[in-house]
């Protein structure tokens, strides 16, 4: 049977290359010890030379592989190395690979020796190489080095299994099928007739199997089709119940079954038509946000937990049905949780506004090609993105990674996503980057002006508000309305435009970027989340858009401060909400009761409730009052929200994301630190100091003395790999938090 053998720990890491790194004799004894994913460099939160982590740097890592192993094939798999790789192993020139956002793999066996020590070196160059995408040009966010996703070694027969295409068909009927290609190697001489085995099954539990006898040639690949017919009672896979099934393929010789392989399907239709989205038969208004894979101090190199915690994110706080991975392939840890979630992935190749020369193009079809086989049997993704992100039209290149898409997998439409109007249309699905909208009345145009074709066709915004209005978590109140205001305006546009089938807007979270773009400090504050994923105001946009029945959202859109805006005052007050009723309450009267804006933004489900009159929030020199805010739905009072009129530090709020983390040395959770006032809201212009204390078998990720950034902050925690506890205590001038107390588990 096969073996994955992970190669995630203990490799030795250097921030330069030498020829001789590569030597397996080359004493590394000094060197850092480092486990994967890892990044070149950790970077400051902002305020950093984006060049300190774009360096040539060197890993090694030592292995055996057992005697016993002798006649199988020994394979390295990479997940993702930034941004160019060359493999050494015992000295010996591997192979290389370029880009940074794809997997690839390298047969070792003939370099092998079985029972030793043997040393795998990689050189790994971070730098922006124009021969590589996306670089050659400027790009508005950073492409963080190293060995940032996982290392395995993968121990197989020489005649196995190296990839399944699943294809669910007929799934709106009530016999359903999985058409299946399995891909077949054979580096052996000999020529192998092998049964082929393939089964679904569903939490164990197997629904179908079936089995055929094949042929393989010696030294040959070969594809072979393999059906599973008259499917029934399977269930659908959809946003609401994202019905999963594993579909294995084994090979058999003579009564040995000598390679598995099992991927995760569902079944189910998602097809983007000329007026809308439709998941199995049903019209779904797509609305997404764009994430990019990024986090503070050190980029890309965050564990599985960290990856999935981000869907998780996108799905359960912002009440998302979509994200789009702007601008390459992320993490298979993030799609399987996106699979498992239910939220639909648009998934694209990496790039942005430049194509370069023709070696160049030839990375990115490679890319293509990747990212397809990699992810297509996620029931999560729907569209693949082969453009490179915003670039000018190129015919000749676009039909051919259209051609790539559509032959390697018929089962998924194409986009591209660009922002010139009048573009070519060579994909099945228009996709257009929309930032018309700056505040004023003018919100999205229609399809027809952007693509100017005569007739309507599948049409999607991919991103709109961004750079048109960059806002802080900790930017003035008026400011962080406006931000919020104008991501409604643009969904309550798309949804009551029938030709406009998602919003997505441009972005989940604040990243960072290029000098060339941001605030000057190396962020992009376009996040309706910071860094940390602590929300904006526009994210409560987006969470009061969640089922009342799963969480009754009731966020007013204040500091609830006489003096935070413009002339003083609250008004008009913006309350985001899921309920159906508001009752506000100032100086212990009732003022009233106030029902959602419906007039004023029919398109989205739950509009905010919008209040333009409260009496005693009134003139500059008045005294000022608490307030409370109570959410009632269907008459029933579900949710509270109070205010203070005089707000001052009350308690160093700690919460972690989860409290039991494996104990490895790579696992990780993230804890959010608050300085609250009496009523346990957030006190947004506190910068005071924060120390973060970590004992026992963890460390911090990031600086342990820093600074509140508009009253709170995130950090990430990493196991150790001695099994025990981690406990986090935090301390302001005057506060210390409830120690946080995170079990490692071996
Ligand atoms: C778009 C681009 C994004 C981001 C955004 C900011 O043009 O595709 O990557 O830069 O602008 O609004």
């Amino acid at each position: 049977m096969r073996k994955i053998i992970s190669l995630n720990h203990h490799w030795k890491y250097a921030e330069e290359f030498e020829a001789q790194f590569l030597e397996p004799d080359y004493n590394d004894g000094a060197w850092e010890k480092v486990n994967i994913p890892h990044t070149t460099k950790e970077i400051p939160y902002n305020y950093f030379d984006e060049k300190e982590y774009q360096i040539i740097s060197t890993y090694r890592k030592e292995f055996t592989v057992d005697r016993d192993n002798m006649g199988k094939r020994i394979f390295v798999d990479f997940g993702a190395v930034m941004a160019y790789a060359e493999i050494y192993l015992n000295g010996e020139f591997i192979g290389s690979h370029k880009g940074g956002y794809t997997p690839f793999s390298f047969d070792l066996t003939e370099h092998i020796t079985f029972g030793e020590q043997n040393i795998l070196a990689v050189k790994v160059d971070s730098t922006e190489r124009s021969d590589i995408p996306p670089f050659g040009y400027m790009i508005d966010y950073l492409c963080f080095g190293g060995i940032y996703r996982e290392v395995n070694l993968r121990i197989v027969d020489p005649l196995h299994i190296k990839n399944i295409f699943a294809k669910p068909q007929n799934v709106l009927q009530e016999n359903k099928e999985v058409e299946t290609t399995v891909f077949l190697a054979n580096l052996k001489n000999q020529a192998e007739e092998i049964k082929v085995k393939m089964s679904l099954s569903k939490d164990g539990t197997v629904l179908a199997t079936m089995a055929d006898t094949v042929e393989v040639q010696g030294k040959s690949e070969k594809k072979i089709d393999l059906n599973l017919e008259k499917l029934t009672n399977i269930g659908l896979w959809d946003v609401e119940n994202p019905n999963l099934y594993d579909l294995t393929v084994q090979l058999q010789r003579g009564q040995e079954i000598f390679d598995s392989f099992t991927t995760r399907i569902g079944f189910r239709e998602a097809i983007v038509k000329e007026d809308g989205f439709y998941l199995n038969g049903k019209k779904l208004m797509l609305r997404g946000l764009n994430r990019h894979q990024s986090f503070p101090y050190v980029g890309y190199a965050m564990p599985k937990r960290v990856q999935r915690k981000d869907a998780d994110i996108l799905k359960y706080e912002l009440g998302l049905n979509l994200v789009r991975t702007s601008h390459y392939p992320q993490s298979t840890h993030f799609l399987d949780r996106c699979d498992e979630i239910g939220l639909l992935v648009f998934e694209e190749i990496p790039g942005w506004q430049h194509i370069g020369d023709e070696e160049w193009k030839e990375v990115t079809k490679e890319d293509v090609k990747e990212m397809i086989e990699r992810d297509w049997n996620h029931p999560s993704i729907f569209l693949w993105g082969v453009r490179i992100n915003e670039s000018e039209d190129d015919d000749t290149f676009y039909e051919e990674t259209n051609r790539i898409a559509r032959e390697l997998d018929p089962t998924r439409q194409t986009g591209g996503v660009r922002f010139i109007e009048n573009s070519k249309f060579l994909e099945d699905v228009y996709t257009m980057n929309d930032f018309i909208h700056s505040g004023g009345d003018e919100v999205l145009r229609d399809q027809k002006k952007v693509t100017g074709l005569d007739n309507y066709v599948p049409y999607m915004v991919c991103e709109f508000n961004g750079h048109m209005y960059p806002t802080k978590r900790f930017d003035q109140e008026e400011r962080l309305i406006e931000h919020a205001l104008r991501h409604l305006r643009v969904h309550n546009a798309a949804a009551l435009d029938p030709n406009i089938s998602a919003a997505i807007g441009w972005c989940a979270f604040d990243y960072n970027t290029h000098f060339d773009f941001g605030a000057g400090d190396r962020i992009c504050y376009h996040g309706v989340m910071d860094m940390f994923r602590i929300p904006k105001m526009a994210a409560h946009f987006y969470s009061s858009q969640r089922n009342p029945e799963e969480k009754a959202v009731l966020e007013p859109a204040t500091l609830w401060a006489r003096g935070e805006r413009s002339i003083g005052g609250v008004l008009p007050l913006v309350i985001f909400t899921n309920c159906d009723e508001i009752e506000v309450i100032v100086a212990g009267e009732l003022v009233g009761k106030f029902t959602p804006a419906k007039d004023a933004y029919p398109g989205v489900k739950h509009p905010p409730v919008i209040i333009e009159e409260i009496p005693s929030t009134g003139a500059w020199g008045s005294s000022w009052y608490s307030a409370e805010f109570v959410g009632y739905l269907d008459g029933k009072q579900v949710v509270s929200k109070e205010f203070v009129k005089n707000p001052i530090p009350t308690k160093l709020l700690a919460t972690a994301d989860d409290l039991q983390i494996d104990a490895d040395g790579i696992d990780a959770t993230r804890i959010i630190f608050k300085l609250v006032d009496q009523a346990g809201n957030l006190l947004p212009y506190s910068n005071e100091p924060i120390s973060i204390e970590v004992e026992g078998e963890g460390k911090l990720i990031g600086p342990n003395l820093t600074g509140l950034i508009g009253g709170c902050i995130g950090a990430w925690v990493k196991s150790s790999e001695q099994s025990g506890r981690i406990k986090v205590t935090a301390k302001t001038t005057s506060l210390t938090s409830e120690p946080i107390v995170i079990e490692t588990i071996k």
